[in-house]
Parts: structure tokens; C-alpha cells; sequence
């Protein structure tokens, strides 16, 4: 029988998640997204045209492709309806290839203020949160008092809302939000109306029997590992499982049904928000990186922070994850680099470590580079890997032997077409 395959994020998320799965689906007759929200941004570049998708899973653009949105994802109607909206003003085919689990729970207007109100409680510690709504909404998933796709159908959908708006009101207080909840109260509503068109399904049930019937499937990932709830810098992470076991619980899908998994990573590294980065360049590489890269949030458009690749996040990445095969983004970005560095190990109180320590926020962790010989060479028009110069073929092999896992794809620029599949 065939297995699920994922692609998910290996580093703080904006890898290139949504090029990837762009360029792979021809092969897959199922996209899935199994966790996370409209703080997602995943960007799609080719014929000239760019889109950025937050909710739909990025095989949208090709016929024949069917796109679930899993019970592990959780869905804001007003974001949704603008994703569709502008789709379909481009003639994409939106009603009839996507699919949403009815157990896919709803981002509340109320949740996007408890989110802001959260992080204005925090202050300087708040997590930089895309205020999309979605630490609140999975509160209330795993408080069991969440609304789910499949409520809306029910004929006392807008009493269930009501009751949790008024566990919401009780939380905020005298905290001002009249006026965002006055605003975005009746486009919620007409939003699932919208909503109402499309059709609703048991992803596991529609899962389990597309393997059964030979379909090939790939789950797509938003975030990253280093953003995980379990398994990444946590408190400063998002609110979902990223990892490969997200796939299991956000689509139904039984670990023994996992075949491939594809980690992405960039040939450097960055985050949006706020916690450590222990290879961070607080400094003008890191702004070169910035400028170079378009290193700017897809979903909030904040300056995302830039560094060096790290190993040791890398390979417990690869760990929890149980990857196969790497994808590695961005590589055209340290182009002109003479020299680049790589962080292959963190020194803490003056001992070595090669792997992601507990207590990373708190420790002083200063990271140990290896400096590596730059390529200098334009590699944006590499179509093949026998063009390659023999300095970025030693990146590769370097990494490869560091990682223990094949890197398979290599992709020199955003558009489709800048792809090598090894
Ligand atoms: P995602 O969230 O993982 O899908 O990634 P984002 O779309 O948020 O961020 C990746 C950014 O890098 C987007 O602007 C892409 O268009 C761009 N991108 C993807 N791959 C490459 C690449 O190989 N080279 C360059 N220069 N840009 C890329
Ligand atoms: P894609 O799928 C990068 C970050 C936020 C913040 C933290 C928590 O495009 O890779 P949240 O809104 O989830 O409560 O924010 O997680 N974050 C992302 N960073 N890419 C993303 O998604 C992200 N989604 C959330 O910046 O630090
Ligand atoms: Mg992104």
C-alpha cells in the first residue's frame, strides 16, 4: 500500500515549504496541510506570477490535484475566503480541489484579540506571535471548548459561538477590543457562509481510503521543527506539533503509514520573532543575508533575523523527524560570499556540545563556526548539477557527510524553474 509523504521545515520556518511542494506535486494526486494556520505564509513563484498561501495547501495551481486541510490545521473563515477569493479571480480552480476536515477547528475573531491581548501582557517577553489567532484557538482545542468546521452546519452553531465568546469576554476584561470584534464579527459570519460551498470531510476517512485506493499523497508542513510545541525553543515556538508525528494526529494518518520525509532547510538560517537563534548575525552579514534573500515575513512582513546554518539544530531536527532526504533552499543567496561559515557545534561554559541543549533560552551559548570556501559564482541559472563549481559541490557533500542524509533537491532561486532534483 502506498504511505504519506512529508515535507516540512528543518530550521524556524520559511525554509521555502511552499516552492518545494509546488515543484513536487505533479507527482502526488493529494496536498495536505496537517497543522497550523493562517500564520503560515508560503510563497509560490513561476510564470512571472507570485502568490503567498496561508490556509490552502500549495497544490492548488496544478488540475487534478485534490487539496485537504486536515483536523490538525486550524482555520480563520475571513482569511480563508480572501485566499479563495483571489485565487479564483486568477482562474485557479478552488471549489472543486479543495477539501476541509470537519474537524479542523475555527479561529475566532475573539481568539486574534485574546492573542494580542496575550502578547501586550507579556511585554518584553512576548513571543512574536503573527497574532493570527492561533495560540488562543489551539487553547481551546485541547480545553475542549473549541468550535470546529463541522459545527457550522448544526442549527445552534451561532449559540455555541456565543457561549465561547463569553468565555472570551470574561478573560479580556475591560482590555479595549470592541471596536476589532465590531469589525470583524459580521465578516466571520459572512465568511462562513461563504465557507458553507465547500465541502467537508473525515480527512483520516478520506485519507486512509486514497491509500487505499493507490493515491499518492504528500502532507505538507507549515512552521518548522525549531518552532514546535514539544520540540522546539519553547516557550518562544508555535502551537502545534510541526514535526513528522503532526502528520499523524493532523490527518488520521497511522505512524506505519509515513513514507518519505523531506526536511527543508536553507543554505543559512533565519527566524521571525522572538527567542534564541544561537547562530544569529546581529551584525551586517546577517543585513547582507537580509537584503540578498528577501528575508521579510510573508504573513506579517517583519525583517526575519539571519545566521549561519546551524548543524546541531539541524541534526536533531533530522532526529525527531525521522527524515530521508534534504531539500536545500536558497543557496544563490551566499553567492557572493567569499567565505561562509558554518555553526558545527555550540560551546557552553566552555565545553562542546554537538546537539540542542534543554535549557537553550537560559544557557549562554556561544556557537563554534568552521569556516568553509565560498563558490562566488552566479548560481541562479544552474539548471543542472554537473554545472555546479566545484566549492558549492563541496557545501553539499560537507553537509551531506555532517547530516547523514542525502540532500536530493537544490534550489538556486524562488521560481519554479530554479530547481535540481539530484
Ligand atoms: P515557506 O513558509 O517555507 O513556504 O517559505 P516562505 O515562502 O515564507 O519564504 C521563502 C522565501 O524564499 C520566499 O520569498 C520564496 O519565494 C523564496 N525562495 C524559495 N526558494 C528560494 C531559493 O532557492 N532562492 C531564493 N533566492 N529565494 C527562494
Ligand atoms: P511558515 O509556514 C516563520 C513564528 C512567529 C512567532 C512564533 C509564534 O511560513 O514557515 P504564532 O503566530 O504561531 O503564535 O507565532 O512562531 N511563526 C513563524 N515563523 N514561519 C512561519 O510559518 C511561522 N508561523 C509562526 O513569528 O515567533
Ligand atoms: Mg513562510
Amino acid at each position: 500500500m502506498k504511505k504519506v509523504d512529508v515535507l516540512l521545515g528543518l530550521q524556524w520556518g520559511d525554509e521555502g515549504k511552499g516552492k518545494i511542494v509546488d515543484v513536487v506535486t505533479p507527482k502526488y494526486d493529494i496536498i495536505a496541510r496537517f497543522q497550523g494556520g493562517p500564520n503560515a505564509g508560503h510563497t509560490l513563484i513561476f510564470d512571472n506570477k507570485k502568490f503567498v498561501l496561508h490556509t490552502i495547501p500549495s497544490g492548488i495551481f496544478r488540475d487534478n490535484t485534490i487539496n485537504i486541510i486536515g483536523n490538525g490545521v486550524v482555520i480563520d473563515p475571513i482569511i480563508i475566503r480572501e485566499e479563495i477569493e483571489k485565487l479564483e479571480a486568477t482562474g485557479v480552480n478552488v471549489s472543486s480541489n479543495l477539501l476541509i476536515s470537519k474537524k479542523a477547528h475555527l479561529i475566532l475573531p475573539t481568539h486574534k484579540i485574546l492573542d494580542k491581548y496575550s502578547e501586550e501582557q507579556k511585554g518584553i517577553k512576548k513571543i512574536g506571535s503573527t497574532l493570527k489567532g492561533i495560540g488562543p484557538t489551539y487553547m481551546d482545542k485541547t480545553g475542549r471548548n473549541g468550535l470546529r468546521m463541522g459545527d457550522s452546519v448544526a442549527e445552534n452553531f451561532k449559540e455555541k459561538y456565543d457561549q465561547l465568546v463569553q468565555k472570551h469576554q470574561a478573560i479580556l476584561g475591560d482590555y479595549e477590543y470592541q471596536d476589532m470584534l465590531a469589525e470583524f464579527e459580521p465578516k466571520w459570519f459572512e465568511a462562513m457562509e461563504f465557507l458553507s460551498k465547500f465541502e467537508l470531510i473525515d480527512s483520516e476517512h478520506y485519507i486512509n481510503q486514497a491509500l487505499k485506493d493507490g493515491k499518492s499523497i504528500l502532507a505538507e508542513g507549515a512552521q518548522g521543527t525549531m518552532l514546535d510545541i514539544d520540540f522546539g525553543t519553547y516557550p518562544f515556538v508555535t502551537s502545534s506539533n510541526t514535526v513528522t508525528a503532526g502528520t499523524c494526529t493532523g490527518l488520521g494518518v497511522a505512524p506505519n503509514k509515513i513514507g518519505e520525509v523531506v526536511g527543508i532547510f536553507k543554505a543559512y538560517c533565519t527566524r521571525v520573532g522572538s527567542g534564541p537563534f544561537p547562530s544569529e548575525l546581529d551584525n551586517e552579514i546577517g543585513q547582507n543575508i537580509r537584503q540578498i534573500g528577501h528575508e521579510f515575513g510573508a504573513t506579517t512582513g517583519r525583517d526575519r533575523r539571519c545566521g549561519w546554518i546551524d548543524l546541531p539544530a539541524l541534526k536533531y531536527a533530522i532526529m525527531i523527524n525521522g527524515v530521508t532526504q534534504l531539500s536545500m533552499m536558497k543557496a544563490d543567496v551566499l553567492d557572493s560570499f567569499e567565505e561562509i561559515e558554518v555553526c558545527t557545534h555550540y560551546e557552553i561554559d566552555g565545553e562542546l556540545f554537538d546537539y540542542f541543549p534543554y535549557d537553550i533560552n537560559a544557557l549562554n551559548v556561544k556557537p563554534v563556526y568552521k569556516k568553509v570556501k565560498g563558490w562566488n559564482t552566479d548560481l541562479t541559472g544552474m539548471r543542472d548539477m554537473s554545472e555546479a563549481p566545484q566549492e558549492f559541490l563541496d557545501y553539499i557533500t560537507y553537509l551531506e557527510r555532517e547530516l547523514q542524509t542525502p540532500i536530493s533537491i537544490v534550489s538556486v532561486g524562488p521560481d519554479r524553474a530554479q530547481t535540481i532534483i539530484r
